[in-house]
């Protein structure tokens, strides 16, 4: 009778350390399994490393038979769309990698190619130039006309590129440790913007109730921070750029480094498009442990704990320099994302590309419907809600970006694809299109359901007076 306490005990360890093994195979450790080939799932050949693909993977492809978590997959598609987006580019040719070139070669990359939001939209909803060719100066608010691979890190507003993403609109800015705001950056590659210039969607009064953009459409969103000042400036991949300086009101060429880049895709097997998002290495602490390094994004000292909201005003923007706050990571990086890290950075390092210090934070997808295979496809019509996604509602790990949704990081119903959801319908989970089209009428937001969903949303989770956010001059605001 004495004994039945310990087999219950033993039996229960022995439960709980074969639930810890069956975990471990069905996410990070399943990558070992290649080296046990020929046992059913065993055999399943996960992904390898590979940095010499120039080429955008069309669609992720998670072996026929594979059970359970295909994260590893995901996360390696993500990695495979980043080498073909920092790719350098071919000269002359917008969003084509010269495949002539290594990707640790000189040059302007694929990505910083592709049709800027202010090439798009512009203030007059005049129709934006050919795809290969720049837009004309009028049209451009920072520098006259751009060459080939320039950059230019403005908007007409002079603020709305430096806002951060906020529910259809946006939000106060952040700055890094040299006291300047970072500067965000949106493009979208030839399917997207082929199918909004020939229907002439860059006027609201064109778009259809509901916009549908084809497979293989790409939209990515870039984060700079001006470089002066910043600590081990090699670490980072470093260009000029055209920068707005506030205090003098004129733009600037000036060295920009990227830490931050969000690159979605939409797919044959995933309709609600696969979310990935990067960012430098050196950016901030997780919250856990805390500080110890320099980072572009905290000081260091771990006593100084992040704000709840940004300190910044938006509209007008304080002219830089400001005093920068301390950003942390909320949430940990997945482990299976971290090991998949691990391998790209080792490959990356072999032929010392700047490209090693950057990580994925994380990988969201929808996830198929229960009962059908993890491979997909999910249904067109199935929304992109925590529940019907990575890393779902349950999940502890990271999901937003440091840089880019510094303070959407605690809550999954305010990640990714849950905040892109409110525009499924209207434009396809793109947020750009819906703010910028001409008129842009951000605040007409306020009223459609779609913000007013998000609202409720957030307030549940935030305890914040969502319309006090909105900027006044938001309500005028040119693209
Ligand atoms: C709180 C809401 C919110 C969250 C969370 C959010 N975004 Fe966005 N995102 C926006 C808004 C709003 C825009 C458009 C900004 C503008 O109009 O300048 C945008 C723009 C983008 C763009 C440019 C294409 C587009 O939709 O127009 C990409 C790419 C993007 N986000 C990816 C992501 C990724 C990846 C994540 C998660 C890591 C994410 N976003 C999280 C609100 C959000």
């Amino acid at each position: 009778m004495q004994r039945q306490p310990q087999l219950v005990a033993i039996a229960t360890a022995v439960i709980v350390a074969l639930a810890l093994v069956l975990i471990s195979l069905a996410t990070a450790g399943t990558r070992r399994l290649t080296s046990a080939p020929g046992r059913g799932i065993l055999s399943v050949q996960m992904p390898q490393p590979t940095i010499t693909s120039p080429q955008l993977p069309l669609d992720v492809d998670v072996p026929a038979g594979f059970q359970g978590n295909p994260i590893a997959f995901f996360d390696d598609f993500s990695w495979r769309s980043f080498i073909a987006l920092v790719w350098p580019v071919e000269d002359g040719q917008r969003g084509v990698p010269d495949t002539a070139r290594q990707l640790a070669g000189p040059g302007p990359r694929v990505f910083e190619t592709l049709k800027a939001t202010w090439e798009i939209f512009h203030a007059d909803g005049s129709a934006p130039s050919p795809w290969s060719e720049y837009e004309k100066q009028t049209y451009n608010p920072c520098a006259d006309q751009l060459k080939f691979g320039q950059l230019s890190l403005a908007s007409f507003s002079k603020f709305s590129h430096i806002g951060q993403a906020f529910f259809g609109s946006l939000t106060g800015p952040i700055a890094s440790q040299n006291g300047r705001y970072v500067l965000y950056l949106t493009g979208m590659n030839k399917a997207e913007f082929d199918l909004i210039d020939g229907r002439k969607w860059y006027i609201r009064a064109n778009l259809p109730a509901s916009v549908t953009f084809p497979n293989g459409s790409v939209s990515v969103k870039s984060a700079w921070i001006e470089m002066d000042g910043i600590a081990n400036p090699d670490r980072y991949y470093r260009r000029k750029a055209f920068v707005l300086d506030l205090q003098q009101q004129r733009c600037e060429e000036k060295e920009v480094g990227l830490v931050g880049l969000h690159i979605v895709q939409k797919t044959p097997s995933r309709p609600q498009w696969i979310w990935s998002s990067f960012e430098h290495v050196d950016n901030c602490p997780p919250a856990s442990p805390g500080a110890s390094g320099s980072f572009a994004f905290h000081n260091g000292i771990a006593a100084q704990a992040m704000p709840k909201s940004s300190p910044f005003q938006l509209d007008p923007p304080v002219a830089p320099p400001v005093t920068p706050f301390n950003i942390v990571r909320v949430n940990p990086i997945h482990p299976s994302t971290t090991q998949t890290n691990s391998l790209y950075r080792s490959e990356l390092a072999k032929v010392n590309s700047v490209w090693k210090n950057y990580q994925l934070v994380m990988t969201q997808w929808p996830t198929p419907p229960a009962g059908t295979p993890p491979q997909g496809p999910v249904p067109a019509d199935q929304d992109g809600q925590p529940d019907h996604t990575f890393p779902g509602t349950g999940g502890a790990t990271a999901f937003a970006n440091t840089t880019l949704e510094t303070f959407e990081q605690e809550h999954v119903d305010t990640g990714c694809m849950a905040c892109h959801d409110d525009t499924r319908v209207q434009t396809d989970f793109v947020w750009t299109l819906q703010d910028h089209a001409f008129e842009p009428n951000i605040p007409a937001l306020l009223f459609r359901p779609s913000f007013l969903k998000l609202q409720n949303r957030l307030k549940k989770t935030h305890e914040l007076n969502v319309p006090k956010k909105i900027a006044p001059s938001l309500l005028k605001a040119k693209p």
